[in-house]
């Protein structure tokens, strides 16, 4: 998730672009940049100097890798005189954080900027196609392949609005985009699809863009909202839209009401609750470009190169911490399962210290939300120092765990700013999932087979965002009834036992209620002690293979007076004449099950915080990224 601010208008639009990159800053990005049009006429005007010009505007571009505040030094240095821009803040998903790969981008003549939130799926077929008529590329972002495409069509139409039009016709992917020209100096086009783009009216002539509207908020509170397929064309007499098939439409201005700091939350309370809710797009996001249906399989860039190694390779290690354990341990069981190839996995902590054995042939995955892990990284060093081949599953691009991975997989949950990590989880299981059909169907896994686990995949967005809203008020009605209990347990089976580790995990570090998450069948060698009427036990219990199994664990609390909660699928009635609450999720592949039976955990331990009174984003003692020992 990118940051984009834009301006025109009768002000100077530096300061206004800073500050509106500012307010974006919280959703956590590695670079940023500016692109203005500086009126030469005014700036030589200023500064008493006459001379032939050559443009009326140039394109100017500011960028670089760092913070807001660099970017502001940046531009005290080379101050530009400027009623129009755009500006950005850059989350990196294709091309590691560099002053080079931080938007804006120009297209080939060097006349064009543009700036984009998403991912471009198809870029790599359209570079190709443009390095064949010519174009020589500067970066290894999608953001440029865009920016020159549009330059190849506004060479012919010389219409920066069909330009830009044309274009997004040929990208598959997401895209909020804002675009300016040096040929066109009085108007911003902006676009849209599956990334939020908002346009602020303002009061004198002047018209404000944004990727979230906490960017122009101290300016206007009159917008107008994109939706997906729309694009404008903005300029100081007024906003014309239209789809971009060239359908001409109108727009209604509406009024915020909401305070800004319920903006930059998205509206939600906390970002934990609004990340839980990006779930269904962030998993999708985990998917986009990668599978390939007709042939069951999926096509995972960063390891494209690894093919190889990873088709011979006997024993697979899986080192990570917290809550990405608990992903890399569903990881086991999936591979395991699917491509019979032994993972071992360990805490990273326990692994680097251990003196553990690793053979040449080894494959290690390393698993990182942050990508700065001090134990991950140390393991993965270490491994790799052994022999195996380090891959990392990671969400934040050119963090150290990916720089110093052989390869990898990039998660693509965009910024996860609760500490409680929940989308970066199911986006963890969605990666290993594709890798598992990968390395399933270098081996056994036929192509129906892959097909079908595909298209269980591609059904999960759907059913996470049916689970968020069909569970959300009863968890919170339980969260009431329990919130004063000072121990939980959570049990599960099979893919499930990790599911109810994190689980207990989500409970404990928000809530600072004490949650053990234990293998169900394990109750009884002695943690079965501690049930008694004080005892809330969580059951993950969803229809699998080992469901008669999990049944007679519940049966074996209820015989101590434990108070059950279970997590079921959606039908099971067997289930709700044993637990005092059910919660229904609904059915899929049983290695795909944590991806849904997680939700109802996730807001479970956020209630649970909240009745609390506790900071769910900013709980005690707790850090976001842990880069120490
Ligand atoms: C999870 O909710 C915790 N914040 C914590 O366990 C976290 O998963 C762990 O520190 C690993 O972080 P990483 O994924 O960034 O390496």
């Amino acid at each position: 998730m990118c940051g984009i601010v834009g301006y025109i208008g009768n002000r100077e639009a530096t300061p206004i672009l800073l500050s509106g990159l500012k307010r974006l800053e919280y959703r956590g990005y590695d670079s940023a940049g500016l692109a203005l049009l500086e009126d030469l006429q005014a700036a030589i005007s200023s500064n008493g100097h006459s001379t032939q010009l050559l443009s009326a505007h140039q394109l100017v571009i500011e960028k670089c890798k760092g913070k807001v505040t660099d970017l502001e030094e940046l531009s005290a240095r080379n101050p530009h005189l400027s009623t129009i821009g755009i500006g950005h803040t850059r989350w990196a998903t294709h091309g590691a954080p560099s002053d080079v790969n931080a938007h804006p981008h120009t297209d080939q003549s060097g006349k064009i900027a543009i700036i984009h939130n998403g991912i471009i799926e198809n870029y790599s077929q359209i570079k190709k196609h443009l390095i064949s008529r010519g174009h020589i590329f500067q970066t290894e972002t999608d953001t440029e392949v865009l920016a020159h495409l549009i330059g190849e069509f506004f060479e012919q139409s010389h219409n920066l609005t069909e330009a830009v039009r044309l274009s997004l016709n040929e990208v598959v992917g997401a895209y909020g985009i804002a675009v300016i020209s040096s040929e066109n100096p009085d108007e911003i086009v902006v676009a849209r699809k599956g990334s939020p783009l908002v346009i602020g009216v303002g009061n004198d002539n002047d018209y404000f863009v944004a990727s979230d509207a906490a960017a122009i908020i101290a300016h206007t509170r009159q917008v107008i909202y994109l939706s997906d397929n729309e694009m404008a064309t903005i300029t100081r007499s007024g906003i014309k839209t239209r789809t971009i098939s060239n359908v001409e439409i109108t727009k209604t201005i509406e009024h915020i009401e909401m305070e800004l700091e319920a903006i930059e939350k998205g509206g939600f309370d906390h970002f934990m609750l609004k990340e839980i809710y990006e779930q269904p797009r962030t998993i999708t996001d985990a998917m986009r470009g990668r599978v390939v249906e007709e042939e069951g399989n999926v096509v995972l860039g960063g390891l494209e190169n690894h093919l190889r190694e990873l088709r011979r390779v006997n024993r697979i290690l899986i080192t990570a911490c917290g809550t990405s354990f608990h992903a890399g341990l569903i990881g086991k069981y999936m591979i395991e399962q699917y491509a019979r190839i032994p993972v071992d996995i360990e805490y990273a902590s326990e692994f680097r210290y251990r003196n553990p054995i690793v053979g040449d042939d080894d494959v290690m995955f390393a698993i990182s939300q942050s990508g700065e892990t001090a134990d991950t990284l140390a393991a993965l060093r270490e491994g790799k120092r052994k022999g195996a081949l380090g891959l990392g599953i990671v969400n934040v691009v050119g963090s150290t765990i990916a720089r110093e991975s052989d390869g990898g997989v990039y998660i693509h949950a965009g910024p996860e700013i609760g500490v409680a990590s929940t989308k970066a989880f199911t986006s963890q299981l969605t990666v290993f999932a594709l890798i598992t059909i990968m390395l399933g169907r270098m081996r056994h896994l036929s192509v129906v087979d892959g097909r079908a686990m595909i298209r269980e995949l591609l059904a999960l967005p759907d059913k996470v965002q049916q689970t968020i809203e069909n569970t959300e008020q009863q968890v919170k009605q339980i969260a009431e009834i329990f919130k004063d209990a000072t121990n939980f347990l959570y049990l599960g089976r099979g893919y499930n036992y990790p599911a109810a580790l994190e689980g207990a995990l989500k409970l404990k570090e928000i809530s600072y209620i004490h949650a053990e998450g234990y293998p169900a069948a394990e109750m009884k060698h002695g943690p079965i002690a501690l049930i008694d009427e004080n005892m809330p036990v969580v059951f993950v219990a969803p229809h699998d293979d080992v469901y008669e199994k999990i049944l007679s664990n519940i049966q074996e609390v209820r015989a101590r007076k434990g108070h059950v909660i279970a997590i079921a699928t959606e039908g099971d009635e067997q289930i709700t004449e044993l637990a005092e609450q059910v919660i229904f999720i609904p059915e899929t592949i049983p290695m795909l099950t944590p991806i849904l039976s997680v939700v109802p955990l996730q807001l479970l331990a956020y209630y649970m915080a909240t009745a609390r009174g506790c900071n769910v984003d900013q709980p005690r003692n707790l850090a976001k990224s842990v880069t120490v020992e």
